[in-house]
Formats: structure tokens, sequence, C-alpha cells
């Protein structure tokens, strides 16, 4: 089968298939078959994280996909994130080496640090650990320690590259002050209701390649809200992906891979997961994609880390 993918080059060299599958709320049961369907429909590209809690049945579905011929390991571009739980130093290789374990992969190709915000260590799976007052039981300790043991990965073969989530412009800076592995990635919140330009510039200029996540405005969350802009049926959506005879859907995700952004839009509905692969074909005019973008809204974030607001690393 030819590869319909395209790519983005990092500044390591590596590719990354512009579009790739989002896996946060894929529930075990259905997970494993959206990512063995993305892998038949032609998607490379697979976004993971061990907050995800379903690592092991994606990794079930790599092996099988191997295992039938679909593709080989080199094919995929996997990704995963360290948890904050994670971020002191002596438990950084911990954490990637369970996210391996569960993939049943020797190297990811691109290890991203969820966020800058650490969170103290109660278990393995204690990911938003509370005290007895039910206050959030947070770590202060400070990224660019976390990105230096993240470093020593590289060097150990177990991913290919590192990046970061969730970074302002501020906390950029100050990892590129002491990083001797470049940041390749931010994974950042992205949607025309949202004004990521002052990030994605930065992230230009330091040849940062940037995923967007929540495209299509992450309608499945349990915060979601009747309040929410709906992207997927808002009226210019629909009249531009009419003048095109595309879904919204695919004019959502075009409107990424159109400004050389990666994307990476959750779905574990085949139809779906076919329909937003078909966004690559899609062209979107820089004309379109600034009508695109009058739809901001100040201040509007689908994911706001609201839980760590207080945190001395909150980002936004
Ligand atoms: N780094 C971070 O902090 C971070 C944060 C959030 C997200 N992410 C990543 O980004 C990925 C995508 O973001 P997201 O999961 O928040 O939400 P999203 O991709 O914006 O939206 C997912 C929702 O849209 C639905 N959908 C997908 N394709 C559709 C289509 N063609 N027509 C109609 N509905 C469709 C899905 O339904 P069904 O699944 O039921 O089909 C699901 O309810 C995540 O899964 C995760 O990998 C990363």
């Amino acid at each position: 089968m030819a590869d319909k993918n395209t790519y983005a080059t990092m500044s390591n060299g590596l590719k990354v298939p512009m579009i790739g599958l989002g896996t946060w709320k894929s529930k075990p049961g259905e997970v494993k078959n959206a990512v063995k369907t993305a892998i038949d429909i032609g998607y490379r590209h697979i976004d993971g994280a061990y907050l995800y809690l379903n690592e092991g049945e994606v990794g079930e579905a790599y092996k099988e996909k191997i295992a039938d011929g679909t593709v080989k390991r080199e094919d995929l571009f996997v990704t995963t994130k360290l948890w904050a739980t994670f971020h002191r130093p002596e438990r950084v290789e911990q954490a990637l080496r369970l996210s391996l374990k569960a993939l049943q992969l020797d190297y990811v190709d691109l290890y991203l640090m969820h966020s800058a915000m650490g969170a103290q260590h109660v278990s393995d799976t204690e990911m938003f650990p509370t005290g007895e007052d039910g206050k959030a039981l947070l770590d202060d300790i400070h990224y660019t320690e976390t990105w230096k043991e993240m470093e020593k990965l590289v060097e150990k073969g177990l991913t290919k590259s590192i990046g970061v989530s969730n970074f302002n412009v501020p906390q950029m800076k100050e990892v590129l002050k002491i990083a001797r592995v470049p940041i390749v990635m931010n994974q950042i919140e992205n949607h025309p209701c949202i004004d990521q330009r002052e990030v994605i510039d930065f992230c230009k200029s330091k040849n940062i390649v940037i995923t967007s996540y929540s495209p299509l405005g992450s309608p499945d969350r349990a915060w979601a809200s009747n309040k929410d802009p709906n992207l997927r049926e808002h009226p210019l959506v629909k009249e531009i992906a009419d003048s095109k005879g595309c879904t919204p859907v695919q004019l959502l995700i075009a409107y990424h891979l159109c400004q050389g952004l990666v994307c990476v839009p959750k779905s574990v509905t085949p139809s779906r997961i076919e329909q937003n692969f078909l966004a690559i074909d899609v062209k979107v005019t820089d004309e379109e994609i600034k009508k695109l973008d009058t739809l901001a809204i100040s201040k509007y974030r689908a994911v706001p880390w609201d839980f760590w607001r207080n945190h001395v690393h909150y980002p936004f």
C-alpha cells in the first residue's frame, strides 16, 4: 500500500507523520481496535501517554499489526508522555520503562514531558494524588531537572527524541538554556477557538515542531459543557467545509496540516478514523485560516489543567 502520510521533519532529522491518532479517553475494550483500524487505514503515528492508562491495549494492537505484516516497528511513530508524578530524577527512567513494558516496545520515537508541573509520587497508578484534606499533592521540582534526565533516555536508546507538552514560551526558554538534546516538539491545545500564535511563532523560530491536540475541541472530555464552543457545528466551519466538499471535522484537521502543524485527532469509531485521515487531501488557504482564526475566544481552553492552577509551574 502506498504511504499516504505527509511528514514534518524535526530538528534531530526524524520525520513525524503530520496526522496521528489520539488515544486519550479511548477506553480499554475500544482502543486496541481503534489503533489496529488506524494502522490498517494508513496512520503511522499514534499519540499516547502513561496518564491514559490504556498503553497495554495500545501495545497489543502494535504487536498484532506487526505480527500480521501490516507494518514493521520502524514504520510506526510512537509517542508517549512522562507523567507528573515521575518528574523526580530518580523516577524518570522508571516511568518510560513502565510505558515501554505496557507497549511491548524497546523504544518510543518521542517522549514528551506531559507538562512542566510535577506532583508527588504516591503510587505508580495514582495520577492526581491528594492529601487527607483533599488538596492536590504537588511537587515544585523544576522541569529543567526532569529534562536533564530525559536526555539520558535518548542516550540509552529508550526514546529517539524528547519534547515537551503544555509548555509556555518562558518555560521553553528555560529548558533551551540547559538542553544538550534539543526540544524537538511542543504538543499544545490548538484549534480555531484558541489563540496560540505566541507559542507557535516561538517554536518556529527555534525549529520546534508543534503538535495540535484537542483539534475538535475535545467534546468527550469529562468536564465538557453545553456552554463550550461547538467547533464541529459552527456556521463558519460548515460554510468553508461545504465550499470544499469536505466535512467540518476534516476542515478542522486540515486547518493544522496546512499550517505545517502536526495534528492528533482522537476517535474510536472506524468510519471517523478513516474520515479524519482523509483530511490529508483537504487544502485550506491562508485566507481561510485567517477567517477561522477569528473564532478565537479570549482565555478559552478546553483543557485548562484547572486542578493544578496553584502550581508554581502552572503554564497558562
Ligand atoms: N498533551 C496533552 O496534554 C493532551 C491533552 C489533550 C489531548 N491530547 C492528545 O490529543 C488527542 C486528541 O484530543 P482529544 O482527545 O482531547 O479530543 P479531539 O480529538 O478534539 O476530539 C475527540 C472527540 O471527537 C469525536 N470525533 C472524532 N472524529 C470525529 C468525526 N470525524 N466526526 C465526529 N466526531 C468525531 C470523538 O468521538 P469518538 O471517539 O466517539 O469517535 C471524540 O468524542 C488526545 O486523544 C490525546 O492523544 C494531549
